[in-house]
């Protein structure tokens, strides 16, 4: 095996935006994309163009450099890159000197074979947060993953890779931060100090290039706000896919979905979605509908949507091999599916039997199973759940020899679902014209919150499996999918009654709502579990829905800055060791305002720790000084959630769906503090692009508890709002000046205390 460190500068130029430096081994382009990023692309084929699936920003225009006799320095207003000569090393800095991370001075850039490996020093204190969908400890020092998007059915909490691939950490250590994204499709490894002597980290590709995106923000989320700039951000969901979603695999009839759909309604318990699992096609032939249980489904939408529900259904990429059947014969016809290098179409088996598969690298398949979406979208579906993207091929690996556009397998697997994501997005964008399609996938690479929501696959019904989906929620929330859910429940296995009333009480205060079954599990509707813990899960879905309107305003953050829905506590306290530990890793910022510490089923107390700052308990309004750890009771009814001093929440009163109108309150409840604080309300109709044109309203809400003042701004935007009464709801204040309201006005509103 070839085995070469890089070595000494041959060459210095600069081409435009790029610095080039050549070694005897590779050639290393550096460029700037903004103050705080800077693209390293280390190339042993200069020649051959480069293109990302995930990066949607161009390198800025101008670079300029000092030399010396050592070493090639460039600067930023944030960022210091020293480069040392010979042999070629690289050290990042913050702009006042600070080091942030830097190659192994031993083993730098190096390659054996077609193998690229980068290793980096490690510091004493340093942390590693980050991957994506990755399972382990929220601190991911000591372990080491790889990224392969794999079908990892019935994972267990230590099982690695499984479907998603996000080739992007940050390092925290002595008060600094940084981020690292590896734009790499191939696959790729990432050992945090964990099988080495602990001087060192390593990523490595099995082939490409080590192109590398350096980031040099000095908080978490403004690493998180510069890799979503540079990857994208995600689109306001349809507010219908924020209320409850119902799904198993799979209610097996049209007049079972309705049923269970009716329901909800006939028990007052809140849903806004109902999904259709591969048995409401036929012999699962994507874009068909079973002749008989699904016979007349425009008839069958019509009935979910007069009583307020949307329907999402499952498309596979999996082509049923099968003359007569539109997708076959078109997509033989016109050459549309993934190849052997001779041509013949690859064949793979999964739930039809043997299949053909998309290749969704190319335009013209992308459009051409986009538009295939008709067959869905006439009768009146509006989102669409992309499962077994991986892609996943039963009892083989996809041979290695696979054409996916010009490349073979092993170069773009973990992108195959992403592009399928991106097919499904703009073809059902283009159908349903104004109205926003909820996309949801299981396999995704770096930039997917552009086209999707993600959920974490095939988990199983365990307490460890709800601590870790808390943990795969977060973590993917650092890697910019905002819009994230698990299987609540568990897909494989029955819950307990108390697990279930758990984890649905942890449903309320995830992005996606989704309660979800394998086939043959027991029946997994609220009312399954008898009448006190159907109340609890009633319960815990219908403070969902009040929380609507702060939930949509979080949203809308996260459209705008990235920073995700549900936040590990490493984002806002990033140096503070404590929420490391394994006792409190799992505990998360809601949004601004709310901290959920999830608890298993079978304890009755929970030991949280509180940052720093005063917080009070939602239930009971009781406060806590932050900066320490309490235990804290933690009934089935209750989870420990707090809420921080000084936070506005807007929500609502209950409603059985986002469709209805409801009492027409916005509901502020502002919690006090002797701080000043404000919060972005946000809303918009909830289901069309017009936002995009103006017709949203937002406006400022400030707390001042020196002027003794709430404040809210005038509204920016042209929406009429949803409610048409503010009433402003007090806590913890001594003053009894508490349920102030006013009409909707439009103009500023001031409530003096
Ligand atoms: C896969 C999915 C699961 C789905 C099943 C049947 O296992 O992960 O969610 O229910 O396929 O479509």
């Amino acid at each position: 095996m070839e085995f070469k460190i890089i070595g000494n500068t041959q060459s210095i130029n600069q081409r435009n935006d790029t610095l080039i430096l050549d070694t005897a081994e590779a050639q290393v382009q550096v460029s700037i994309y903004s103050p705080t990023i800077i693209r390293v692309n280390v190339t042993r084929q200069p020649d051959k163009p480069v293109s990302s699936f995930a990066v949607i920003r161009e390198a800025l225009p101008d670079l300029s450099y000092e030399e010396n006799l050592h070493e090639l320095i460039i600067n930023t207003s944030a960022l210091q890159l020293r480069i040392q000569k010979d042999p070629l090393r690289m050290a990042f800095y913050t702009a006042d000197g600070k080091l942030l991370s830097q190659d192994d001075e031993r083993f730098a850039i190096s390659w054996q074979d077609t193998k690229v490996m980068n290793h980096r020093k490690v510091h004493p204190d340093e942390k590693f947060i980050g991957l994506g969908e990755k399972t382990g400890n929220l601190n991911r020092r000591g372990s080491a993953y790889v990224n392969w998007n794999t079908d990892a059915v019935n994972y267990q909490t230590e099982s690695d890779p499984l479907y998603q691939t996000f080739p992007f950490f940050i390092g925290i250590h002595s008060g600094l931060t940084y981020g690292l994204f590896l734009d790499n499709t191939h696959k790729t490894y990432f050992d945090f100090a964990a099988s080495t002597d602990d001087q060192f980290m390593w990523l490595g590709a099995d082939a490409g290039n080590l192109d590398y995106y350096f980031f040099g923000a000095q908080t978490v989320a403004g690493i998180i706000e510069d890799y979503t700039w540079l990857t994208g951000r995600m689109e306001m969901p349809p507010l219908w896919s924020l209320g409850y979603q119902q799904c198993r695999w799979s209610y097996m009839s049209a007049d079972e979905v309705l049923e269970v759909a009716q329901g909800f309604r006939d028990r007052q318990i809140p849903a806004d979605v109902i999904y259709c699992d591969i048995d409401y096609m036929q012999d699962y032939k994507i874009f068909t509908w079973n002749k008989e249980a699904f016979a007349r489904p425009k008839e069958f939408i019509d009935k979910l949507k007069d009583i307020n529900f949307e329907l999402v259904t499952i498309v596979d990429p999996g082509i049923k091999i099968e003359k007569g059947y539109q997708q076959y014969d078109e997509g033989v016809e016109q050459g549309y599916f993934a190849t052997y290098p001779n041509g013949e179409n690859y064949t793979g088996e999964v739930w039809p039997g043997r299949c053909h598969f998309p290749d969704f690298f190319r335009e013209d398949v992308r459009e051409w199973w986009g538009a295939s979406f008709c067959a869905l979208t006439d009768p009146g579906v509006a989102g669409f759940w992309n499962d077994m993207n991986e892609p996943s091929a039963w009892n083989q690996n996809v041979p290695w020899i696979v054409k996916f556009g010009d490349k073979f397998m092993p170069e773009v697997r973990n992108a195959y679902g992403m592009q399928m994501a991106r097919a499904t997005y703009h073809g059902t964008r283009k159908l349903l014209g104004n109205q926003r399609p909820f996309v949801l996938t299981r396999a995704a690479y770096s930039g997917t919150q552009r086209y999707s929501a993600v959920w974490t696959g095939d988990n199983t019904a365990s307490d460890a499996q709800l601590l870790l989906g808390q943990r795969l929620v977060n973590s993917l929330g650092l890697t910019g999918m905002a819009n994230v859910g698990v299987d609540i429940g568990g897909f494989s296995g029955n819950p307990t009654p108390e697990l279930m009333v758990r984890w649905n009480s942890l449903g309320t205060y995830t992005p996606m709502f989704r309660n979800h079954a394998i086939k043959g599990s027991d029946m997994r509707e609220p009312w399954q579990y008898g009448e006190g813990n159907e109340a609890l899960i009633k319960q815990a879905i219908e403070q969902r829905y009040r929380l609507l309107p702060y939930l949509y305003a979080t949203f809308y953050q996260a459209t705008q800055t990235g920073i995700p829905v549900s936040r590990t506590l490493a984002i806002d306290y990033a140096h503070n060791e404590n929420i490391y530990s394994v006792a409190y890793q799992n505990q998360f910022l809601f949004g601004d305002a709310l901290l959920v510490a999830p608890v298993i089923s079978t304890v009755q107390t929970a030991d949280v720790y509180l940052p720093t700052g005063n917080w009070y308990r939602l239930s009971t309004e009781q406060m806590y000084n932050g900066g320490q750890s309490y235990t804290v009771d933690a009934p089935l009814h209750d989870l420990p959630v707090f809420v921080k001093a000084g936070a506005i929440i807007p929500m609502q009163s209950v409603v059985q769906s986002t469709a209805e109108k409801g009492d027409g309150i916005l509901q502020l409840h502002i919690w006090n503090s002797d701080q000043a604080t404000s919060c972005v309300y946000y809303e918009d109709d909830g289901n069309t692009y017009d936002y995009e044109q103006g017709t949203y309203y937002k406006r400022l809400i400030t707390f001042d508890p020196i002027a003794r003042e709430i404040k809210l701004s005038a509204v920016e935007g042209s929406f009429e709002s949803r409610y048409e009464v503010v009433k402003v709801i007090l806590h913890a204040f001594d003053v009894e000046i508490a349920n102030k309201e006013a009409d909707n006005v439009k103009a500023e509103f001031v409530v003096k205390y």
